[in-house]
C-alpha cells in the first residue's frame, strides 16, 4: 500500500474482534482470535500507521482475560507500528473487564508510548470516556453501550462531555468520533433492533463542529455513510460478515474478516481503504438463524 501523504493521519480501523478469555468459538464456529491474528498479519505490510482503534464488541464475553489478549494483540501490532490505540466498548463488553484491562481505552498515546491512567473506580452504569491527542487530531471515543442490552444509546452526560470536549481547546487538525453502533440504518431486523437510539441526539451535537469522521462497528460488515454532513464509517468485522443480501427478517454471517485504513488529510479530507482477509478453507457460513430465533434474541436484547 502507499504510504500516507504528508501530514496525514493514517488509522487502522478494526471492529467487532469478539474475543473469549477461553478461546470458545464465536457462534460455535469462529476462533476470533486467530481472525484477529490473521487480519494484524495481513495488514503488516501497511505502511504509516498512526493510531489503531477497535470500534467495540471488543470481547465476546467481558472477561479480564478477552481484553488481555486484545491488549496483547493489537497493542504489540501498535507498539511495533510506532501508533497509538483507542477502544471503546460495545454492546458485548462489559464496563468492568473493558476498564481492568483497557483503563477508558485511550491505551497507547502518539507513537505507541502507554498512556497513564488514574486507578480511579467507575461503577458499571458510568459509560467510558476518554479522550487523547493523536498527530494533531483529537480523538474522542463516546460508550454507545446499555448494560443488559443489545441497542446502542448515548446518554445526556455523554452527550454534555462530547460537546464540552469539541467546545474545548482547539485541536489543529479537527476530531474523530470512535463509537461502537452506528447513526446509519441498518441492514436486517435484528440490527435494526440492536441499532443507536438517538442518532439525531449525536447529529446535533457534532454539527458545524470539527468533527472530520465518525468510525462505528456493530454491523460486521462495512458501510459508508454520513450523519449531519459528517462521514460515517462502519468497519468490517473481525469475527465474521453479515450477510446484508439476506431475508431482512432472518440473520445470517459468513466466515470473513477485514478492516479499515482510513487516511485523514489535515484538510480534513477522508480516504477509506477497505481490507478483507477471508478464509477460502473454512465453511462459508459462520451462522444462520431463522425469523423466529431472530424474534427471541430481539426480546432477550431490548427488554419487553
Ligand atoms: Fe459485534
Amino acid at each position: 500500500m502507499q504510504p500516507p501523504a504528508a501530514g496525514t493521519l493514517r488509522v487502522l480501523h478494526l471492529s467487532d474482534t469478539h474475543l473469549t478469555g477461553d478461546r470458545a468459538l464465536h457462534q460455535g464456529s469462529v476462533d476470533t482470535t486467530a481472525a484477529l491474528e490473521r487480519v494484524l498479519a495481513r495488514v503488516d505490510t501497511v505502511p504509516g500507521t498512526g493510531l489503531v482503534v477497535v470500534s467495540g464488541d471488543v470481547s465476546e464475553d467481558g472477561s479480564a482475560e478477552s481484553y488481555a489478549a486484545v491488549l496483547e494483540r493489537v497493542g504489540g501490532w501498535a507498539g511495533r507500528h510506532g501508533a497509538a490505540l483507542v477502544a471503546v466498548p460495545g454492546n458485548h463488553d462489559l464496563r468492568e473487564g473493558f476498564r481492568q484491562v483497557l483503563a477508558n481505552g485511550h491505551v497507547l498515546g502518539e507513537g505507541g508510548r502507554p498512556l497513564a491512567h488514574t486507578m480511579e473506580y467507575h461503577p458499571p452504569t458510568v459509560p467510558v470516556w476518554g479522550q487523547s491527542l493523536v498527530s494533531g487530531r483529537r480523538i474522542v471515543t463516546v460508550d454507545t453501550s446499555v448494560p443488559g442490552a443489545g441497542y446502542g444509546e448515548i446518554t445526556d452526560a455523554s452527550l454534555d462531555r462530547l460537546r464540552a470536549a469539541l467546545a474545548g481547546d482547539h485541536a489543529p487538525h479537527g476530531t474523530v468520533v470512535v463509537l461502537h453502533h452506528p447513526p446509519l440504518p441498518a441492514p436486517t431486523a435484528l440490527h435494526d433492533a440492536l441499532k443507536l437510539r438517538n442518532p439525531g441526539d449525536l447529529a446535533d451535537a457534532i454539527s458545524g463542529s470539527d468533527v472530520r469522521v465518525v468510525l462505528a462497528g456493530h454491523y460486521h460488515h462495512h458501510f459508508a455513510g454520513s450523519l449531519a454532513g459528517v462521514p460515517v464509517l462502519v468497519a468490517p468485522g473481525v469475527a465474521n460478515d453479515t450477510d446484508v443480501t439476506g431475508v431482512y427478517d432472518e440473520e445470517a454471517a459468513y466466515v470473513d474478516a477485514g478492516a479499515l485504513v482510513v487516511d485523514i488529510a489535515e484538510d480534513g479530507s477522508v480516504w477509506s481503504t477497505p481490507v478483507r482477509v477471508p478464509r477460502p478453507d473454512a465453511d462459508p457460513l459462520a451462522f444462520a438463524f431463522d425469523a423466529e430465533t431472530v424474534t427471541r434474541i430481539i426480546e432477550a436484547s431490548t427488554g419487553p
